[in-house]
C-alpha cells in the first residue's frame, strides 16, 4: 500500500491546492480509510469514529490493547448531543471556555457511538483539536473522528509527521503534516460523569485552569503511579512512553537534581536536563528539555527527547523533572511514566555512608560507631532477599535474563544463579544491574520512611552492585591480616588455616583502598578501642559532608 503524503506546513499558499489536499484526506476517512492527522497535542491516528471496521483497523496498526477506548474528534460543541448522553451543563461551560483545545471530556455515550470506539464502556471521551487543517478535514469527512496518538502502543507519542512515518507510515492510507505539535503533549482527560468531575490524565489544559473556572476536581490516583486496578482512564494503566534505555526521573529543586544526576553519571548514561544544565554533562547523549521555567517548550520537547536516545549507544537515562503546577503535572506523568515510576529524590539532606572490606576487618564495629551517632544502618542483604521472595516484577525480571532460576512456586534455586554469575563478569553485570533497578528503590523507601539524618549502607559487594552510587561516601575498612586471623579465629570459632584460606579467597585491602572514598584503618587489639576511633572518624566525616551539602549549591554553580 502506498502512503499519500499530504504536505498542510503552510495554508497560506496555493488555496486549491490545500482544499483538494483536504477534501482528498477526508474522503478516506469517510471511506474507511485510517490518516494521521496533526493536533495541537500530539499527531493522531484518525479513523471514522462511527464505522466499527474502520477503527478496529486503528487497533491492529497500533497493537493496541482491546480495552482502550478512543477519543472522537469534534469540530465543536454543538456535536456533543449527537454522540453523549445526560451532559451536565458544566460541560458547555467547559467547552466554551476551552475548544479547540487540549481537553478531552468523558459523557455518557449514546448507542449511535459504536462499541469498537468506547472499548465496550458506557462512556465517551471527546475533544475538539485546535489545529486548523484536521478541523477543516473532520468538516468536509462529515463524521466524527476516532484518533487515538499515532505512536505505535507504548511508544512516546509522535509530535511530527516524521515520528507517525517512522512508526505507522507504512500501514495507513494518508499523512496529514501540519508541522510539529505546539502543545507536545496529549490532551487532558476529564471525567465528567462524576461529582466533583475526575481528573483522568493531566495534559495540555492545567487543572489550575479548569479549576478556576469549574471549582475543585478530583485526581485520579494513577496519576502518581498508585497502583491502582481500574484507573479512570484505561490507558493510564498501560507501560508507555519508554525509550529501550531505562528512565531514571530525579525529582527536586534544578540544582540538586542535576547535581544528584552528576553523581550517578556512568560512560554510556544520558541526560535529559533543563537547558541551563546542559554543559554539566558535556561527553554524554543529552537531550536539552527547555529552560527550566519554561513548561510550554518542556512540553513540546519532552516526546521527542524521549525518542530521540533509541538510535544511540545509551544504557540508562537520567531526567531532570519540572514541579508540578501548571504543565508540570502532564510533563511530570509522562517522564514518571517513562520511567515505569523508577523516582530518585534530589534535594533530601541526608547523609548516607557505604562501609565495605573483608572479613574480620572490622566493619560490623564500625557500623556500630555509626548507630552510636544516631545513624541508621541499612541492610541491604535483608532488603534484597525480602524484594527476591515478594516483588514479582523483581522475579520475572531475573527469570528473563536468566530462564528457568525461579520454580513455579516462584522459589530461587540459588545454586542454578550462583551457577550462572559466577566467574561470567558479564552475566554478573547483568545479574547486578537488575538487583540495582529494583533495590535501590526500596532502599529509598526505607530512607525516605525514616527521614532526614545519618545513614549507612551495609551491603555485601558495596563497590560492584553499583549500590556505592548511593553513597555520600565509600569507606574501606581495613585491617592487617595477622590481626584479622585472630579476630574471625575467636568470632566463628576456626582454625587457623581456615582463617587464613577464607582471607585469600577475599580481596585485597588495595582493592578497597582504591576504589574508595577513604579508608578506616583497624590496626587496634581492643574492640573499645577502634569503637571510640571509629565514632571520631565518622564524626569527623558527617561534619565535613554537612558543610560540603550547606556550599555545595554555591560551588556547583560556579563550575
Ligand atoms: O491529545 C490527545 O488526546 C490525542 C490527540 C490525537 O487528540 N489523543 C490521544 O488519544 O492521546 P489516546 O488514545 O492515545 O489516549 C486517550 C486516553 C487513553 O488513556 C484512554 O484510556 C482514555 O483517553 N479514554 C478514552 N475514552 C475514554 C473513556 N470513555 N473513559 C475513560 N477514559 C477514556
Ligand atoms: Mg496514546
Amino acid at each position: 500500500m502506498q502512503t499519500i503524503y499530504y504536505d498542510l506546513r503552510d495554508t497560506k499558499g496555493q488555496q486549491k491546492e490545500i482544499e483538494d489536499k483536504i477534501s482528498a484526506a477526508a474522503k478516506i476517512l469517510r471511506e474507511g480509510g485510517l490518516v494521521a492527522l496533526p493536533t495541537e497535542t500530539v499527531y493522531g491516528l484518525g479513523a471514522n469514529g462511527l464505522d466499527p471496521e474502520a477503527v478496529k483497523r486503528i487497533f491492529e496498526v497500533k497493537g493496541r490493547p482491546q480495552d482502550n477506548p478512543l477519543i472522537l474528534h469534534v469540530t465543536g460543541a454543538q456535536w456533543l448531543p449527537r454522540y453523549c448522553a445526560e451532559i451536565p451543563p458544566i460541560a458547555y461551560v467547559l467547552a466554551r471556555k476551552f475548544w479547540p483545545g487540549p481537553l478531552t471530556m468523558i459523557l455518557k455515550r449514546q448507542p449511535l457511538v459504536p462499541d469498537a470506539t468506547t472499548a465496550g464502556l458506557d462512556t465517551v471521551g471527546v475533544r475538539c483539536p485546535n489545529h486548523p487543517v484536521t478541523l477543516a478535514i473532520i468538516r468536509e469527512a462529515g463524521v466524527p473522528i476516532a484518533a487515538p496518538s499515532a505512536n505505535t502502543s507504548g511508544r512516546p507519542s509522535c509530535t511530527t509527521a516524521q515520528d507517525v512515518m517512522e512508526d505507522v507510515g507504512d500501514a495507513i492510507e494518508g499523512v496529514v503534516d501540519g508541522g510539529p505539535c505546539v502543545v507536545g503533549v496529549e490532551s487532558t482527560v476529564l471525567d465528567l460523569t462524576c461529582d466533583p468531575p475526575r481528573l483522568l490524565r493531566p495534559g495540555g489544559l492545567p487543572v489550575e485552569d479548569m479549576e478556576r473556572l469549574i471549582g475543585h476536581i478530583d485526581v485520579d490516583k494513577s496519576i502518581h503511579g498508585a497502583k491502582v486496578d481500574r484507573p479512570g482512564a484505561p490507558g493510564m494503566k498501560y507501560r508507555h512512553y519508554a525509550p529501550k534505555a531505562p528512565v531514571t526521573v530525579i525529582t527536586g529543586a534544578p540544582e540538586a537534581s542535576a547535581r544528584e544526576i552528576e553523581r550517578w553519571l556512568g560512560p554510556t548514561s544520558g541526560v535529559i536536563c533543563f537547558d541551563e544544565y546542559a554543559g554539566r554533562f558535556a561527553g554524554h547523549e543529552v537531550h536539552p528539555l527547555g529552560p527550566c521555567g519554561d513548561k510550554q517548550i518542556q512540553a513540546q520537547r519532552l516526546f521527542d527527547a524521549l525518542r530521540t536516545f533509541d538510535g544511540t549507544g545509551v544504557t540508562e537515562i537520567f531526567a531532570q523533572c519540572p514541579d508540578n503546577h501548571g504543565l508540570g503535572l502532564a510533563i511530570n506523568n509522562r517522564l514518571k511514566k517513562a520511567a515505569g515510576f523508577h523516582i530518585l529524590e534530589a534535594d533530601s539532606q541526608r547523609i548516607i555512608l557505604g562501609l565495605t572490606g573483608g572479613t574480620g576487618a572490622g566493619k560490623t564495629s564500625a557500623l556500630d560507631a555509626i548507630r552510636g551517632l544516631g545513624g541508621l544502618v541499612v541492610n541491604c542483604d535483608e532488603v534484597y532477599h525480602q524484594i527476591l521472595s515478594e516483588n514479582e516484577e523483581f522475579q520475572d525480571a531475573i527469570n528473563e535474563k536468566f530462564p528457568g532460576v525461579f520454580n513455579a512456586q516462584r522459589q530461587l534455586n540459588r545454586q542454578k544463579l550462583g551457577k550462572e554469575v559466577f566467574a561470567k563478569k558479564d552475566r554478573l553485570d547483568q545479574l547486578n544491574a537488575i538487583v540495582f533497578r529494583y533495590l535501590v528503590p526500596e532502599l529509598e523507601a526505607k530512607m525516605q520512611a525514616a527521614g532526614d539524618g545519618l545513614y549507612a549502607i551495609d551491603a555485601i559487594n558495596l563497590l560492584e552492585s553499583g549500590l556505592d552510587r548511593l553513597c555520600d561516601r565509600t569507606i574501606a575498612i581495613t585491617a592487617p591480616t595477622e590481626l584479622r586471623v585472630r579476630r574471625i579465629m575467636a568470632r566463628d570459632g576456626i582454625t587457623e588455616q581456615y582463617a587464613r584460606l577464607r582471607i585469600s579467597a577475599q580481596k585485597a585491602d588495595e582493592y578497597y583502598r582504591g576504589k574508595c572514598d577513604c579508608e578506616l584503618n583497624n590496626a587496634s587489639d581492643s574492640p573499645a578501642e577502634f569503637q571510640k576511633d571509629a565514632k571520631l572518624f565518622f564524626e569527623k566525616l558527617v561534619d565535613a559532608i554537612r558543610e560540603e551539602k550547606r556550599h555545595g549549591a554555591a560551588v556547583n554553580l560556579g563550575k
